[in-house]
């Protein structure tokens, strides 16, 4: 396998580690330097999967409260992208009223992926314990999607939140099979990109939301 196609070495997102003094550097500069990479900058290299494998596994690590443990990922990658792609604009054609179908908008939910490696959808998973909040339970979920992300960019994969197309509709619940407390947390896209990380960007100061009682 050559380094084309499985993407390492084409990762200029890489944070220099080594240059960093102790840990809370490292971690610093891991949640600074996460970025939402917009899907058209990925370059279609591929994610060995065991990679991917281990970003779940850091997913699993975050907290919960009762150890309710409430996620699920639904992993696409190659054929199965594809024809998620394929689904999603077909479930949007088939929920839109014919007046505002957009074949613009039917090939942009079709297309999404194409550029990406992997998508996983993020669920929080409802379980039985109903002492626990729905809210602690986004919560929980919430955490371990952030797992991932930090944990990407750790390994120099781009990724990408979104809660578009069907995110928050019935109908992509259904396709999923999933139960009525359950929720769509977001599609996240992972990939490789060739662009430098964008500068990060925040509308207001830490300090603003902060309140030292
Ligand atoms: C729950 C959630 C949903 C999001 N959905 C979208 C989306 O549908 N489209 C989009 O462009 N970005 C989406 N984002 C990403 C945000 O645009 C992005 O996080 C924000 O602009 C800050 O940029 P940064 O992630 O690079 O720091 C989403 C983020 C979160 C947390």
């Amino acid at each position: 396998m050559d380094n084309k196609t499985f993407g390492i070495g084409y990762m200029p997102l890489r944070i220099n580690f080594a240059a960093m003094n102790n840990a809370f550097e490292q971690v610093k500069a891991t949640i600074t330097q996460r970025r939402s990479a917009k899907l058209a900058t990925m370059n279609g290299n591929i994610i060995p999967d065991e990679q991917v494998k281990e970003l779940l596994e850091l997913a699993h690590w975050a907290p919960t409260h009762g150890r309710t443990e409430p996620w699920n990922f639904f992993v696409y990658t190659g054929e199965a992208l594809k024809q998620f792609g394929k689904d999603h604009a077909d479930l949007h054609w088939g929920i839109t009223p014919e007046e505002k179908r957009l074949e613009a908008t039917y090939e942009k939910l079709k297309h999404n992926g194409d550029n990406a490696s992997h998508l996983i959808i993020a669920v929080m998973k409802r379980g039985t314990n109903e002492k626990i909040p729905q809210i602690e339970e986004i919560a929980a979920a919430s955490a371990a999607v952030q797992n991932i992300l930090l944990g990407a960019t750790a390994m120099g994969i781009a990724s990408f939140w979104s809660s578009g197309g069907l995110t928050h509709k019935p109908e992509l619940k259904e396709y999923l099979k999933l139960g009525p407390d359950d929720i769509i947390l977001g599609l996240i896209y992972l990939g490789y990109t060739d662009e430098a990380v964008a500068e990060g960007m925040r509308k207001t100061t830490s300090a603003e939301k902060v309140f030292w009682m």
